[in-house]
């Protein structure tokens, strides 16, 4: 079948890479794609959000389905665009509806959903500007630090975690009454700090059915040590080492399956990826928040460790039996290391030819932020190349990928040297 992937980044890429693995997949295109996703399949200037191009594309080549990887296409409804229109809705769409979406696209919306369905997260409240008084009121009732979220998407920017009061009532304010992320923080989720190690478990559902993917921890951190600003993401290990079967029970139990049966009861369809960012306290998972589509860097690591055909796992979801197919893991560990733009995630150059790629024969190298200029690739984002690696444990894959990334170079290229100094 004729394979059509939203999306630029290295996630989309890894996806790429796999779709492109299976005997089912014919013609693979990206749209906009980057220089990696070039070299595999055929990279289209169309933007994820502009639903008519894509329309008019799925229709000219045939495309039969449609893999989304970004969140904004599909809280803008593009799974909705494509069931709306006859000559459309035949195509399988991997990624939620609209409603299915606003897991990612409201964080009120989310804590709702977990309150609902008794799945553990932190306790709560949420504000609106005609509401500030009592949101200053209810922070004085909590411990700090502070945890303040804007409830709409804020390009990863919307959580703000303050360890003085004062400061935060300030931050509140700012938030609603002065729209410091605009509409996004128009609403306001208030929450109680929990203290633990992250992770997050990724699940790939029908609306029925579930598989439960790899586990991953990701590293958002600019900084070594996990200091400094918050990035998309610096690099992803797989599985979660500190991950035991009782913990996994715990996150099936609670967690997935409540998220799923959740999701039926509550009428919303869903066909794609659950992305469950988790905290453990003491032994016991709590949700952080959902997102409605795969990781980045996670994917990297996520995908490279499933071995069965993707295009029969998503022609399932499709038809909603994914029960009836079976998902294999390999059980060596995967690590990933992104490199980026020197200045990322502030102000960094784009256009730096990247040399000695060719040299890279024992890792796989997924683009994130590249593209090709008169024969040359060259760097055109803030997180430029991950490079995954296998080994028997995470460790030697992390060795494994850190020497692949001493093989090629860009202009003020920077990546972190401390991946899993946690662990
Ligand atoms: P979110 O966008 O909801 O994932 O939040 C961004 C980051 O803020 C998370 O990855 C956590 O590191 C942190 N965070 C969010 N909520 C909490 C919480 N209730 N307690 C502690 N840390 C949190
Ligand atoms: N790496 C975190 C994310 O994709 O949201």
């Amino acid at each position: 079948m004729n394979i059509l992937i939203l999306g630029s980044g290295g996630r989309e890429h890894a996806f790429a890479w796999k779709l492109k693995k299976s005997s089912q997949c014919d013609n693979l295109f990206v749209a906009p794609g980057n220089a990696g996703t070039s070299a595999i399949a055929t990279n289209v200037a169309i933007g994820v959000n502009d639903f008519s191009k894509i329309k008019d594309f799925v229709l000219a080549e045939n495309i039969e389905m449609l893999v989304v990887g970004p969140e904004d296409p599909l809280v803008n409804g593009i799974h909705d665009y494509f069931l709306a229109e006859e000559s459309l809705k035949h195509i399988t769409v991997i990624g939620p509806e609209k409603l299915g979406a606003t897991l990612e696209g409201s964080k009120e919306f989310s804590k709702e959903f977990m309150q609902r369905h008794n799945i553990p997260t932190a306790a709560y409240q949420s504000f609106t500007a005609e509401t500030v008084e009592e949101g200053c009121a209810f922070l004085q009732t909590l411990q700090a630090p502070y945890v303040l979220k804007a409830d709409g998407l804020a390009a990863g920017k919307g959580v703000l975690i303050i360890n003085d009061l004062e400061e935060a009532k300030v931050a509140l304010r700012e938030m609603l009454v002065d729209a410091k992320f605009g509409n996004a923080s128009a609403k306001v989720v208030i929450e109680e700090f929990l203290d633990g190690i992250e992770l997050s478990c990724f699940v790939l559902t029908d609306g029925k059915n579930y598989k439960i993917l790899p586990t991953a921890k990701d590293y958002k951190r600019i900084g070594e040590g996990d200091t400094g600003l918050n990035t998309g993401g610096m690099g992803a290990i797989s599985p979660v080492p500190f991950l035991d079967d009782e913990l996994m029970q715990k996150i099936e139990e609670r967690i997935v399956k409540p998220t799923v049966s959740g999701l039926q009861k509550d009428n919303i369809p869903y066909k794609g990826f659950i992305f469950i960012g988790l905290i453990r306290v003491n032994n016991e998972p709590y949700v952080i928040e959902y997102n409605v589509r795969m990781g980045d860097p996670e994917t990297e690591v996520v995908l490279p460790r499933i071995q069965s055909d993707l295009v029969e796992l998503f022609k399932a979801v499709g038809t909603q039996t994914l029960n009836e197919v079976a998902i294999e893991i390999d059980h060596r560990a995967a690590t990933t290391v992104m490199t980026v733009s020197g200045g990322y995630p502030e102000a960094y150059e784009k256009g730096k030819e990247i040399t000695g790629l060719e040299t890279i024969t024992d890792a796989i190298v997924f683009h994130a932020g590249t593209t090709t200029n008169e024969g040359k690739i060259v760097t055109n984002g803030g997180r430029v190349l991950a490079v995954t690696s296998y080994g028997d444990t995470f460790k030697e894959a992390l060795v494994q990928s850190y020497k692949n990334v001493e093989k090629f170079s860009f202009d003020k290229m920077y990546y972190r040297t401390d991946l899993g100094f946690d662990l």
